[in-house]
């Protein structure tokens, strides 16, 4: 009942420039069921956003990714297209890339080839929850990039983070992209970059870090597919987080029964997405024993995005501890990168 796509067990997989580290495999489905049963206890009813990515999740957040008006990934591909050798630059020779909730990496080829050009060898570790998807873009990877050692870890960010000390012995630069950062509430997201990012960083490291800047909201809202009713394939990256629970825990969900609830709070420069229930329903997840009843209206928190400006940035570097020591943006100076470096 309780089997997670990262949960079966794995044939050895390492490859000549690459290998993998799993923390997640034995204990993926228990951490899966206590968190949704204590999101969908609550009286404000959540699931959180990472649950949402296995490989199904992974393949349509990746898909809107390449959605022209989903403009952050854009944005971001177009600083480390212009940029990655001046990033690069800022780099102390050797340095490791280690990125955080790595994805399909795309953007990251950009800064990796960078190196590549730079130093003829480099080390890239990415870390990233959905396992599959992570082998499968470390497998690409180092077919296209030959002269890459790559150290796959799938887990969690700080279970991932918590083995940097025994792998890595070079300077570091650890990468947030993705505007992920925007998860956490701004004093949030500087507690953790503060105390479990840092921690795991010696001093000279470096962080970059992708943040959406704040605009008006009609490029936002087109972004995130707001209204939220309206957009498919966010409802179905969304949905995914249901589907996961009906899968992997027996669920019954019926997903046509939520629609997506997107917007933008302009007061707070943030968007919020929910999935609220379109009628009264009881659903039943089997492998918790229990259900779990839904009021019509009700509202499923999955996510924020906060949006920054100048102030907000810096007020993050020195409520983190870190000092800020270049950004770069897009022309429409809508979504910056941020280099970071650990004192
Ligand atoms: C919004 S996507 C961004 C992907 C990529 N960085 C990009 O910019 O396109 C978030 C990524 O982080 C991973 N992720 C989300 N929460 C995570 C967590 N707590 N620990 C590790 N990975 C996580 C997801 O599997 C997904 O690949």
């Amino acid at each position: 009942m309780s089997i997670s796509h990262d949960n079966k067990e794995e044939p050895p997989c390492d490859g000549p420039n690459y290998r993998f580290i799993n923390l997640i495999a034995h204990n993926a489905a228990d951490t899966f069921a206590s968190d949704i049963a204590k999101g969908l206890a609550a009286p404000q009813k959540y699931i959180r956003s990472m649950h949402m990515y296995d490989t199904d999740g992974s393949e349509l957040f990746e898909r809107i990714t390449q959605d022209q008006d989903y403009y952050p990934t854009h944005a971001e591909t177009e600083i480390l297209a212009r940029f990655a050798p001046e990033i690069a630059a800022c780099l102390a020779e050797n340095t490791a890339l280690v990125e955080l909730g790595s994805g399909s990496a795309k953007k990251t080829r950009l800064l990796l080839q960078a190196l590549l050009d730079k130093h003829n060898h480099a080390l890239f570790c990415p870390i990233d929850i959905s396992g599959d998807f992570l082998r499968e873009n470390v497998r690409c990877l180092s077919g296209d990039f030959p002269n890459l050692e790559i150290l796959g870890i799938v887990a969690d960010y700080y279970a991932g983070l918590s083995v940097l000390a025994n792998e890595i012995h070079q300077p570091i630069l650890m990468l947030w992209l993705g505007t992920d950062i925007g998860h956490a509430d701004r004093n949030a997201a500087a507690g953790l970059l503060r105390d479990k990012m840092i921690p795991a960083l010696k001093p000279g490291d470096r962080l970059l870090v992708g943040i959406d800047l704040k605009k008006s909201a009609e490029p936002i809202h087109r972004a995130y597919g707001c209204p939220g009713d309206k957009e498919p394939l966010r409802y179905a990256f969304n949905c995914n987080a249901l589907r996961r629970i009906n899968r992997e825990l027996g669920g019954n969900f019926i997903t046509e029964k939520f629609q997506r609830y997107c917007f933008y709070n302009e007061t707070l420069g943030r968007i919020e997405t929910y999935l609220k229930s379109l009628c009264d329903q009881q659903v039943t997840v089997a492998s918790l024993g229990r259900s779990f009843d839904f009021k019509e209206g009700e509202l499923v928190h999955l996510h924020f995005a906060y949006k920054y400006d100048q102030d907000d940035i810096l007020q993050l570097g020195k409520a983190a501890g870190l000092k800020l020591q270049q950004q770069w943006f897009d022309e429409k100076a809508w979504y910056s990168l941020n280099l970071f470096a650990v004192a």
